[in-house]
């Protein structure tokens, strides 16, 4: 399948796996992009900018097709090296970045410069309109189901989708609740290129993570994850467990007064434990209602030659009906 995606990263499917944080391992991103689609190295994982460095080399060790970087820009006061991230993305040859957070544009020129396709995450169609205005290729739509940050604005891609395609020039994919053949198709005809895809992944061999995570998101169903920190406005989808109910807990209790130091323990720093160690019960981790359709653990390249399968046979049944 050729789309403007496809052509524009080089790959053969036009299917993304977005950046995630204790996931987006050079092993994760070479699976991915190894069966054809664009694998994602997450670039905040890597505690230094040398560290991210040695994953780009280990990820070229591991395929020779393009792959990108996720690079998320947090609302911390403390900043990541974000120049020291995106010198090693540079100086390690990588051709396309994922952004998402806040707006890319103080390190855009840098990537343009090295010739770097720029796909930028975001929730609303004013957003996707400003990351076109500042000058990035792509963006990645994120609708209301995506696990991770959905921002604040609660609309489902059924809607979403259909309003970028109105008003961007530039191509789209469509991210949050995709798992299969149908959501290729439904994404294309709503106006993407392509999709990207981060709970699904999670859930395939491949995926560099502890063997619970895999099961937990094949046992949940659509209705197991919860939003937290809305109050902060910093709204996370996340899959339901003892921490996220005592999280609920401290918010309905505290409201508006909630603070992050009174979630911290729920929050900040769970991710090796949940993601490496299997504790599923340490914290807060992202997970989208799309754990709802996942029902299996293929390797990457069974995953994207059944969705690729199953939408050649969807664009058949649509030839049949006309
Ligand atoms: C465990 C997990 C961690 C994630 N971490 C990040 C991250 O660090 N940066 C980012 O931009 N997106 C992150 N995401 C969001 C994904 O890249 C992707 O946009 C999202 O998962 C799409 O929704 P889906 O899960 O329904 O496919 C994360 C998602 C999950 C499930």
């Amino acid at each position: 399948m050729k789309t403007a995606i496809t052509e524009m990263f080089g790959i053969q499917h036009p299917i993304i796996q977005g950046g995630m944080h204790y996931v987006g391992f050079a092993e994760m991103a070479a699976a991915v992009s190894n069966a054809g689609g664009l694998g994602t190295i997450t670039g905040l994982t890597q505690k230094t900018p040398a560290d991210l460095a040695n994953e780009i080399a280990r990820c070229k060790d591991m395929t020779d097709k393009p792959f990108a970087v996720n690079i998320t820009f947090l609302p911390t006061v403390n900043s990541p090296d974000y120049p020291g991230y995106i010198r090693a993305i540079i100086e390690g040859g990588v051709k396309a970045v994922e952004t998402a957070g806040n707006n890319p544009s103080a390190v855009l020129p840098y990537l343009k410069d090295a010739g770097v396709k720029v796909i930028h995450k975001c929730t609303s169609v004013r957003h996707a309109l400003k990351a076109q205005a500042i000058g990035c290729d792509a963006v990645s739509v994120d609708g209301f189901e995506c696990g991770g940050h959905p921002g604040e604005d609660d609309v489902p891609n059924f809607i979403l989708l259909p309003r970028a395609a109105d008003e961007l020039e530039i191509p789209f994919v469509s991210s949050g609740g995709m798992a299969d053949g149908r959501s290729l198709i439904a994404s294309i005809a709503m106006g993407a290129s392509g999709m990207n895809m981060g709970t699904r992944f999670i859930a395939t061999q491949e995926a560099p993570v502890h063997e619970n995570v895999k099961q937990a998101i094949v046992a949940a169903s659509e209705l197991d994850t919860r939003l937290v920190m809305r109050s902060l406005r910093n709204t996370e989808r996340v899959m339901t467990n003892e921490a996220v109910e005592r999280l609920i807990e401290k918010e309905k209790r505290l409201g508006d007064d909630l603070k992050f130091e009174d979630i911290i323990g729920e929050v900040a720093g769970v991710y090796p434990r949940i993601m490496l160690e299997g504790d599923m019960d340490a914290g807060a981790w992202s997970c989208g209602m799309v754990a709802g359709l996942i029902h299996d653990i293929p390797t990457c390249q069974e995953l994207i030659d059944r969705i690729m399968g199953e939408a050649e046979a969807i664009i058949d049944r649509l030839n049949a009906i006309r």
